[in-house]
């Protein structure tokens, strides 16, 4: 069985959304792709390894109750790059898993499997990359009333997301990696005991969470400079919360003159960046003159599935 799931950009509301606040989110043309098979032990590419060492997948076959896999995986998106490769990973994962054992393989079910995976693996975690990529589209977070399709409630201690899927915007989007890997769990943690700490950071994270209902308003008018305005705006504001690097401000910095608006993109300290704009080549440059590696991304496709090979 093959798994194959997107990666997804934030627009609006990382970190902020960790605290319950509302986020939006795209599935990306890159993705992931699972091959499951049957085995004598669990083997991933071919060598025998420890489950342990995988905890996405080791927390996604305890919750199916199976013990030996052979996985493979193949994956266009860059790995700890903010472009929600862990997430793609456990969605095309449990959709390929799904398949094999003959179980209902909902957008739904695979959104609550890469779920668990992900906070078991991140020690804290919201729904937004998991459920995009299980959902495909254009993905929000306690989306302000009436302008989502209500999808799932995810619940984990006294926090609550709303899973909506929203219209796909008609927009184009660059991102640019910066080439610098960063796990999005340190950065977590660092946010969470910001705000445990401050009362500021408490502030910072209110604040992102209306910028991100303004956000998708804007969206929903297709109000390309108004979202362009909340993406720099929220891009600030992450700075402020100490998750952009110089790198990312370098990028986001570089591409501003050609772009409604621009921000570092998923969990920060290094990763990438995304710009709106309709300026794709301008924006591809300064991003290359800057050192980064751009690439123009078609948004809101199709979510995690699953077919026999
Ligand atoms: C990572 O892509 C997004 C974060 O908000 C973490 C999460 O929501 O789990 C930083």
């Amino acid at each position: 069985m093959v798994g194959n799931a997107p990666g997804k950009t934030i627009l609006l509301g990382e970190h902020s959304v960790v605290f319950g606040k509302p986020a939006v989110a795209l599935a990306i043309d890159r993705y992931m792709t699972c091959t499951v098979s049957r085995g004598p032990a669990f083997s991933l590419n071919g060598y025998r390894v420890k489950k342990s060492k995988h905890p996405h997948f080791a927390r996604i076959m305890e919750i199916h109750g199976v013990e030996n896999l052979n996985v493979d995986t193949n994956s266009t998106v860059p790995p700890s790059s903010g472009l929600g490769s862990s997430a793609a990973l456990s969605a095309s994962f449990s959709a390929a898993l799904r398949l094999l054992l003959e179980k209902e393989a909902s957008a739904r079910d695979i959104a609550l499997d890469s779920f668990d995976a992900e906070y078991s693996s991140q020690g804290r975690a919201s729904p937004i990359d998991t459920s995009t990529s299980a959902q495909g589209g254009a993905v929000a977070l306690n989306c302000p009333e009436g302008l989502g399709e209500y999808l799932w409630t995810i619940e984990k201690g006294d926090l609550k997301w709303d899973v909506s899927s929203v219209p796909t915007p008609e927009l184009t989007l660059v991102v640019g990696n910066t080439g610098i890997r960063a796990a999005t769990g340190p950065l977590v943690q660092k946010v969470r005991k910001f705000k445990e700490k401050t009362r500021f950071a408490s502030d910072i994270i209110d604040e992102m969470g209306q910028l991100a209902e303004q956000g998708i308003q804007t969206m929903s008018k297709n109000d390309l400079v108004g979202l362009g305005k909340c993406m720099t705006q929220n891009h600030k504001l992450l700075s402020i919360l100490g998750v952009s690097c110089p790198e990312l401000n370098k990028l986001v910095k570089a591409t501003l003159p050609y772009s409604y608006g621009a921000k570092l993109t998923g969990s920060g300290g290094g990763g990438s960046m995304v710009a709106l704009t309709d300026r794709p080549d301008a924006v591809c440059e300064a991003i290359l003159r800057r050192g980064g590696e751009p690439f123009v991304v078609t948004a809101g496709v199709a979510g995690a599935s699953a077919r026999v090979l």
